[in-house]
């Protein structure tokens, strides 16, 4: 069982920010990570779809047998967590809740700002998952859609991006948050900016580094987790292997090998046609 892959799946590139901290802190484990490029974004889907990409990723991932799911999306993890952990018989983590327990450890003020996706926003998980914590947080929430083509376009040093950065973060900055969650896969990239907007001293936690905490603790509490070995990461993408391995590079901080392409994630197509 320890020696089986992790499986990870994000609408794209994005979640390569998760996998990064991922291979920091479990550099033994096997990784395969499904990258839904075809379909990005997720973040202005309807939750029905949203819901059922999620199911389509899981089931690749788990015919390729995998020993744990990670949902290194943040809009998959705010709307289709639980529906993933009823109908998989693997353990499922999502990125919400281990960012959420960080960010009601350091607050001091009971103030938490969290920013994402339209959908992560709208769906209220975050907001949730702090309450469930204390309820007497404060969450003060805000869609910043722009970020991510801005950060996949290469711009988040950019004077287009301080802009859009002050525009979205003037509520947050005004509401006296001390912590703020970076609740997109996307939005390490653009940490620094993200930072100067805020105009002062915030703590800025950062999802992907919080999830990968919380698999090594699960991996370890299960008995799976791999403690000798290589490791190693395996890509499936559903466009451009090219694309993904030019902007992935940067998201991961290395380059990236071993990317295969998947022509749809409809399992008669990959299945029948491997
Ligand atoms: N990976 C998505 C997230 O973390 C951002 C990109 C998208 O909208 O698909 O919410």
């Amino acid at each position: 069982m320890k020696r089986l892959s992790i499986g990870m799946f994000d609408s794209g590139i994005g979640g390569l920010t998760v996998l990064k901290e991922v291979k920091r802190l479990l550099p033994y484990e096997h990784i395969i990570y499904l990258g839904d490029s075809a379909r990005v974004p997720y973040g202005n889907k309807s939750p029905q779809t949203v819901k059922r990409y999620a199911l389509e990723s899981a089931i690749f991932l788990l015919t390729k047998g995998i020993k744990a799911l990670v949902i290194a999306c943040n809009t998959s993890s705010a709307i289709a967590l639980e529906f993933l952990k009823k109908k998989l018989p693997i353990p499922v983590v999502g990125v919400i809740h281990p960012a959420a327990r960080e960010a009601a450890r350091q607050t001091k003020k009971k103030r938490i700002g969290v920013i994402g996706t339209k959908a992560t926003i709208e769906s209220k998980a975050y907001e949730q998952a702090i309450k469930e914590i204390d309820p007497e947080i404060e969450v003060i929430s805000k869609a910043c859609p722009l970020f991510v083509p801005i950060v996949e376009e290469g711009l988040e040093g950019d004077e287009i991006a301080f802009f859009v950065a002050e525009r979205y973060l003037k509520g947050i900055r005004d509401s006296d948050i001390d912590v703020l969650v970076m609740g997109c896969t996307h939005y390490p990239i653009m940490e620094a900016m993200i930072s100067k907007a805020l105009h002062r001293d915030v703590t800025i936690v950062n999802t992907g580094r919080e999830t990968a905490k919380e698999i090594k603790e699960m991996l370890s509490s299960e008995g799976i987790l791999e403690k000798k070995g290589r490791g190693g990461c395996e890509y499936f993408v559903t466009d451009s292997p090219r694309t993904f391995e030019i902007m992935g590079s940067r998201f991961l901080g290395e380059p990236i090998k071993k990317i295969k392409f998947l022509k749809s994630l409809d399992f008669k197509d990959y299945l029948l046609n491997p």
